[in-house]
């Protein structure tokens, strides 16, 4: 059976109509090239318990590899570690290149599968300071959650109308970062159920894909499918907010979001439930079959830019 997911970004709308042309295609001939492996522990971003190898050891090991054609990215799902290690070992890769905007498409024949304690992304950003940041979040999401959240956060000031989207009760439509206080920046956005883990790879199909967009010359005008999120600018620049994006993925575990929807009841605490764990990291540390299922196999991203 042939699944395909595809997301697409279109948040940053232009003006002018001219036609799309393709501008970058990773797949599983150049992908490896046009990423960096950050080698670094997750603690130092997310305060998460996963350990980023580097570009060698991914490949040694098969966190990182080509399958049939597809871009195989995952986590260990073999060894049990200690709960004062920096934490299982996974992948995150940043690409080299860096857009203002356009559409962005990936086409994924699986996203990561719980595993209570996970959290993977698929996220574009620019920079790790607050004097310019940008960053829209994709396809993100924890634990056994099984709808996509959707993230804008930017250093501009920036409010925005919103035209299709459920925004997250306690976030506002102010995307500055600090708007809603340091633990609810952004705005952010619930998708529908069936849009993360399992039922995601389970419910999208190859054939609702544009078929514009399988010839190379997509016109998201002119797409009948209405998109999860649609939003416009209030009083914001968007082409000040939004730009110099990296495509980032990334599968952390536990740390500031899963850790505590892991257990905390205002959260899901689903998992809490679930493993009969208190303790993300130690549930995590010492249940590597649980994520055997926690990757990535990506058949293409593909950036198209207005001509
Ligand atoms: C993969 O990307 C390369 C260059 O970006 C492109 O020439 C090639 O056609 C792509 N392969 C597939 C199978 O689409
Ligand atoms: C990925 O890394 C970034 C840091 O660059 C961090 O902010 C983010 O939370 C991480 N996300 C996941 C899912 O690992």
């Amino acid at each position: 059976m042939y699944k395909t997911a595809f997301v697409v970004s279109a948040a940053l709308v232009c003006q002018a109509l001219a036609a799309y042309e393709k501008v970058w295609d990773y797949n599983a001939s150049n992908f490896f090239d046009n990423f960096n492996f950050i080698d670094a522990p997750d603690s130092q971003f997310t305060n998460g318990f996963a350990q980023y190898v580097g570009q060698d050891a991914a490949q040694a090991s098969g966190l990182a590899k080509i399958v049939n054609g597809k871009v195989r990215l995952g986590v260990d799902s073999t060894n049990k570690y200690s709960t004062t290690s920096t934490g299982r070992k996974s992948v995150r890769l940043q690409s080299w290149g860096y857009f203002d905007n356009g559409l962005l498409v990936a086409d994924f024949a699986h996203v990561p599968v719980a595993g209570c304690g996970m959290w993977p992304a698929f996220w574009v950003y620019q920079g790790e300071t607050s004097k310019t940041y940008s960053e829209i979040d994709i396809l993100e999401n924890v634990n056994l959650q099984t709808a996509n959240t959707h993230s804008f956060y930017t250093s501009e000031q920036c409010t925005i109308n919103v035209q299709k989207g459920n925004l997250v009760p306690e976030k506002s439509t102010n995307c500055h970062w600090t708007a809603n206080g340091p633990s609810s920046q952004g705005c952010s956005f619930n998708a529908e159920p069936g849009t993360f883990n399992q039922p995601f790879n389970d419910q999208y199909k190859k054939n609702e894909v544009p078929a514009d967009l399988n010839s190379g010359k997509p016109n998201p005008d002119a797409w009948t499918k209405s998109p999860t999120v649609h939003i416009t600018p209030k009083s914001c620049d968007f082409n000040k907010a939004f730009r110099m994006f990296h495509i980032i993925i990334n599968t952390t575990f536990c740390g500031s979001w899963a850790g505590d929807d892991f257990v905390n009841t205002n959260y899901a605490g689903q998992c809490k439930k679930q493993t009969g764990s208190n303790d993300c990291k130690a549930w995590v540390a010492a249940n590597p079959s649980d994520f055997v299922n926690t990757f990535w196999e990506i058949n293409s991203i593909k950036l198209y830019q207005r001509t």
